[in-house]
């Protein structure tokens, strides 16, 4: 894992905006994989201003979506389908058709997680990979103890994952139970993984990734065995980190 080192949020979230804007240029029509939550948000941003300052273009961009709560209408403003469309695709020029985010409404969710993994590798894989990292390690929804071999699956949220994310609703009760979610084998075949980590809450997390032993109790530990991961964190993640 190649790990650059930056000040801050805004630092890390422009480095994560040059190294994808970079790949665009080589690659125009890439397929992306995106995360939703606090992380990204300081990416996509940056993403939408050089679109408009640049003019570099998401035309020929595919975008896969980690996650999505089930039983969530595309219209509800805590939806990921709604927060994408938010934070970064009604903003840019990509074409909506090509953007893919889990369907929480599938009449048969598991057809749903098959047909998902299957319209990644039918049009050839995610490229790049945008990840955040749950305080227990979780990555997009998989929480400790998912299969390391898990395809795309409906997961039951951690009460830690829901009060975490609790902030975005009126209540904790209005957090949904549960989700579905690229699993992990799903994501490690992904070409490239890019992990932003910023903030104090996320320093327990950074400490094990490095330091820990890579177990289906700390998710993100697995990609420790990919061959391509950058991770971007902040003098705050890397706090415990000697
Ligand atoms: C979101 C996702 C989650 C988040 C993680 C961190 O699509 O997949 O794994 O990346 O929960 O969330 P934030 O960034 O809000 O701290």
């Amino acid at each position: 894992m190649n790990i650059i080192q930056v000040k801050n949020y805004s630092e890390m979230s422009a480095k994560a905006a040059d190294m994808l804007i970079s790949k665009l240029h080589e690659k125009l029509n890439m397929n992306l994989g995106l995360a939703t939550g606090g992380t990204p948000k300081g990416l996509y941003d940056r993403l939408i201003q050089d679109h408009k300052e640049h003019g570099t273009s998401y035309k020929h961009v595919t975008s896969f979506n980690l996650d999505e709560y089930v039983g969530m209408k595309p219209q509800d403003p805590n939806s990921y389908h709604y927060y994408m469309a938010d934070a970064l695709f009604n903003h840019i020029d990509i074409d909506v058709s090509n953007t893919h985010v889990p369907n929480g409404l599938a009449d048969t969710p598991e057809e749903e997680c098959r047909r998902y993994d299957e319209m990644i590798q039918n049009h050839g894989g995610i490229d790049l990979q945008i990840l955040g990292i749950g305080q227990n390690g979780h990555i997009g929804f998989n929480e400790p103890g998912t299969s390391f071999n898990s395809p795309t699956h409906i997961v039951t949220l951690e009460e830690s994952t829901r009060k975490a994310n609790a902030r975005y609703f009126n209540s904790l009760d209005e957090v949904p139970t549960q989700a579905i979610t690229m699993g992990i084998e799903s994501i490690m075949k992904s070409k490239e993984i890019l992990l932003l980590i910023s903030g104090e809450a996320k320093a327990e997390a950074m400490y094990q990734l490095l330091n820990g032993e890579i177990t289906e109790d700390f998710p993100a530990s697995i990609l420790k065995k990919h061959h391509c991961v950058t991770i971007i964190a902040d003098q705050e993640a890397l706090a415990k980190v000697s």
